[in-house]
Parts: C-alpha cells; structure tokens; sequence
C-alpha cells in the first residue's frame, strides 16, 4: 500500500523521522505492506516544496542548509507553495493513504499553527500524525471527534515521552480500565538539570547542553518553566481521563537555578527533586499540577536521572501501572511518528487479493 507523506516542519524530529524512514523503509514493506514516499515539505523560515513524484529529504537537508530555502525542489519551478498549499496537494494525490507529518514548534498560548494544520489535513480526508502537543492539550476532543467523522486517524504518541507508547498502551492494551490519576516525571530537561545540580553541575550548564543535543524546546523557558509537563499533563488527561483542558488550567511551578539549594538539600537527606506532573479524579472533574515536588529515594520516580521519564498510572481495576524510559531523545520521538504511521496502516482493511478459484473435478 503506497502512502504519500507531507512534513509540516522539518527541524530535529523532521529530520531524524525523515531519516528513520529510510532506515526501516524494508522493514516497513516487508511486515506491513507499506511504501511511503515524502512528497510535501514546508517550513516556517525556508520555505515549502511539493512533488508529485517524492521531495528526497537529503536534497531538502541541503536546500535548507546551503541555500536556506526549499523552493529550488518544488515542482516544475512553479510559485513555491505555502503550508496550507502542501495539505491541499497533499489531499489531492491518488494514495491510498495520505499523511501529515506535523512537527512544527509548539505555541504554549493556543497550540496553533498546528491545530489548523492537523484539522486542515483531516478535513480533506487525510491522516495526521503528530511530536506536537499542542493539538492533544488543547483541542482532543474537536479534532478526535473530526477524525472518527472523516474516518481517518489522529494520533500523537511522540507528543508524551518520545517513543514510549503511553497513549498506545491504554487504548490497545488497557480495554475497559478507568484511568483514575498518574503521577510522572515527563520533560527531560528539568529532570537532566535537577540530577545535574545534585552532582554539582551548574543550571546553565545542563541546560546548554540540552538545548546542543536538540531535547530542549527551541524556547528553553517552555521547560524550566514547567509549561512543556502542563502540556503533556493537559493531554494525557484529556486522552486518558476525558478531561477537558489546556495547560493554562494546571496549577504549575517550574525550576530556576534557585532550586539547586533545594536539591542538594534534599539529596544530604536521601531524597531527591523531580518536577512531577501529576492527575487525579475529583468529584468535580480532574485535578492536575506540575510542581517540583521532594520524594524519598524509594519513590520510583526519585530514581530518574538525566532524561530519564516515567508515567505511574492509578486504574480502577489493575491498581498502579509504571511504564520507564531510560533515556529519550530525538530518535524516540522520531519512532513515535513512525509507530503512528504503522497504525494508521494497521486500521486499513487488509488489502483483498484476489483468490484461485477452486479447481472443479
Ligand atoms: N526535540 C525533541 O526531542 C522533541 C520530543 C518530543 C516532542 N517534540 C515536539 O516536536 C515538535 C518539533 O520539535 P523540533 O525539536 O523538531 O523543533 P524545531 O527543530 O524547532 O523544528 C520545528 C520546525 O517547525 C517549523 N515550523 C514552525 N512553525 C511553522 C509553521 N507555521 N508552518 C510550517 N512550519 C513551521 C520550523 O520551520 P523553520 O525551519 O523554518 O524554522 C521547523 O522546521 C515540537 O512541537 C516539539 O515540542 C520534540
């Protein structure tokens, strides 16, 4: 089955995904049937190109480095397009599956443009697939609801814990369990700047190597300030508790180079700082908050360094449930996109092939 892609934004997810595409391209058509081909790319500051036949990313990577612009790929030499142009050609094309790849930074104020862009894509009849947590924060329940009515898939697995499948876990494998709370440590950065300070390192330090390696967000202050965790606090409890809210409505507190006295502290005691995002189930609705938080040395999240992240989940019927990442980055979040794409592969029908008809003796 062949599946056309457009990338809306192609910074270090795009990228690596692009990359990451290429690398499992056998595995992808040897177990799922699947040929995908990247014939959208569009940016904010260079530009957008559309080819019918394929963008190859390698000559993107260096349109955007060398000449700082993709316009020089886009077909025929015609007007380069703009995002909302690459969606529409994107719908038009005779694929059968046609997917965003939306990667484009996130707005903490509306989580726009990437919300217009996954609509956008839907409402033409396309998948869409997203790193970004804007949608899931702040419109889950317009853009599911948009998806079922289209018949296409919305899905967002990079958008919490790069690659770990949380969302995934609940709906394939949690059937009828009631997801009554969580509690986890869910931004890498913070957490790689609370177990630096407690070897000494300075806040400036760690955050500057963070922002090298391409896990801080491009505006830092989106993580030390803790509003990167109200985001994916925001999401997971719209997806996982049907809450209905945006990061702006979790009671937050982020970190400051201040904290590093507390941190110190705390590990003179045998306990630990980590920013902990937290959910629970009220008689009103659903209670939530990122705050760094003292645990003793027991508390499973206590025990995260670096990027480390962890998600425990409170259940009605299987108790509390933890699911680990040892350490995230660019390649974690770029698999998400990919498992994503399988999925929306794996809800095809399977493909009919036309059987020998039985011999008559
Ligand atoms: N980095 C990670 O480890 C990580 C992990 C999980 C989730 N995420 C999420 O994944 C997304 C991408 O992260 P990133 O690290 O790849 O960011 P990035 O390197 O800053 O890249 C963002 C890309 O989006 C493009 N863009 C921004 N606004 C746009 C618009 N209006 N229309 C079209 N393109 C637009 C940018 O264009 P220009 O190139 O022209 O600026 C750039 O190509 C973010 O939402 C982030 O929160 C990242």
């Amino acid at each position: 089955m062949r599946a056309d892609l457009a990338l809306v934004g192609f910074g270090n997810v795009g990228r690596r995904f692009a990359q990451l595409l290429d690398e499992r391209r056998d595995w992808l058509a040897l177990d799922y049937d699947l040929q995908c081909r990247i014939v959208g790319i569009a940016t904010r500051r260079h530009g957008a190109a559309f080819r019918a036949n394929g963008v190859d990313p390698a000559d993107a990577l260096k349109a955007v480095t060398s000449k700082g612009s993709l316009a020089s790929l886009h077909e025929n030499g015609d007007e380069a397009p703009d995002t909302f142009e690459v969606i529409r050609r994107l719908a038009a094309g005779d694929a059968e599956l046609r997917v965003l790849v939306e990667t484009t930074t996130l707005d903490i104020d509306a989580g726009q443009p990437a919300i217009d862009h996954v609509r956008a894509a839907m409402r033409a009849g396309c998948h869409a697939i997203t790193a970004n947590k804007g949608p899931a924060a702040f419109a889950y329940e317009e853009l599911s609801a948009l998806a079922a009515d289209r018949g296409v898939s919305f899905l967002f697995e990079g958008a919490v814990m790069d690659g770990i499948p949380v969302f995934n876990l609940v709906r394939e494998t949690l059937p009828a369990v009631d997801v009554l709370g969580f509690r986890g440590v869910v931004n890498s950065t913070t957490n790689e700047i609370l177990t630096a300070l407690e070897d000494g390192q300075s806040f400036d330090d760690a955050l500057a190597r963070m922002q090298a390696e391409g896990i801080a967000e491009a505006d830092p202050s989106l993580d030390v300030d803790g509003w990167d965790a109200a985001a994916k606090t925001a999401a997971l409890a719209n997806v996982l508790m049907r809450a209905r809210l945006t990061p702006q409505a979790v009671d937050r507190e982020g970190i400051g180079p201040a904290i590093a006295r507390a941190a110190m502290a705390a590990r003179s005691r045998g306990a630990r700082v980590r920013l902990v995002a937290s959910a629970e189930r009220t008689a009103t609705g659903v209670a939530t908050s990122v705050r760094p938080t003292e645990l003793a040395e027991s508390d499973l999240l206590a025990g995260l360094r670096g990027t480390a992240n962890a998600l425990v989940l409170k259940t009605d019927l299987l108790g509390e449930i933890a699911i680990c990442q040892l350490g995230g980055g660019l390649t974690q979040t770029a698999y998400a996109l990919l498992s994503d794409l399988v999925t929306v592969r794996r809800r095809q029908p399977p493909a009919r092939r036309q059987a020998a008809p039985d011999r008559i003796p």
